[in-house]
């Protein structure tokens, strides 16, 4: 079966350096036959980062992010994929504000508070 991935563009502008990156990366996975999905993170709705509600460390929602918000399909989008791309500019010796925001929510859903 055809192996699944999501391509994260963390940058804003379109037609630049991370944009072809991204495209480029994106073509090369679909010549191994991948199915990828694109996600433009400025181009979503508004969201945040992580906001420490410790909704995702309730037993009912099992490592979910509770938080709804255009982070939303692309979280559950990477949860249901087989590999991960991910571009982003370099600003002030980081990556973008809005992966960052991206990289909170999807790692802190995943981690565990219990000693088990
Ligand atoms: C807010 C901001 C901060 C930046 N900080 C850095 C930096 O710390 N180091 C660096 O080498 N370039 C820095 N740059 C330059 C960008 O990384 C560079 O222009 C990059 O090509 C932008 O990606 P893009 O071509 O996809 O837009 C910064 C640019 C911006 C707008």
């Amino acid at each position: 079966m055809g192996k699944t991935v999501i391509a994260v563009n963390a940058g804003p502008r379109k037609g630049w350096n991370t944009d072809t990156l991204i495209t480029e990366a994106i073509s090369g996975a679909e010549s191994t036959g991948a199915e990828v999905k694109r996600f433009d993170l400025y181009r979503l709705e508004r969201y945040t980062g992580c906001i420490s509600c410790f909704g995702c460390k309730r037993e009912r929602n099992k490592g979910h992010c509770v938080c709804r918000d255009g982070l939303t399909p692309v979280l559950d989008a990477i949860r249901a994929s087989d590999g991960l791309i991910i571009g982003s500019p370099n600003y002030l010796g980081a990556l973008t504000a809005s992966f960052r925001a991206l990289y909170k929510r999807l790692v802190f859903q995943n981690l565990t508070y219990s000693r088990q």
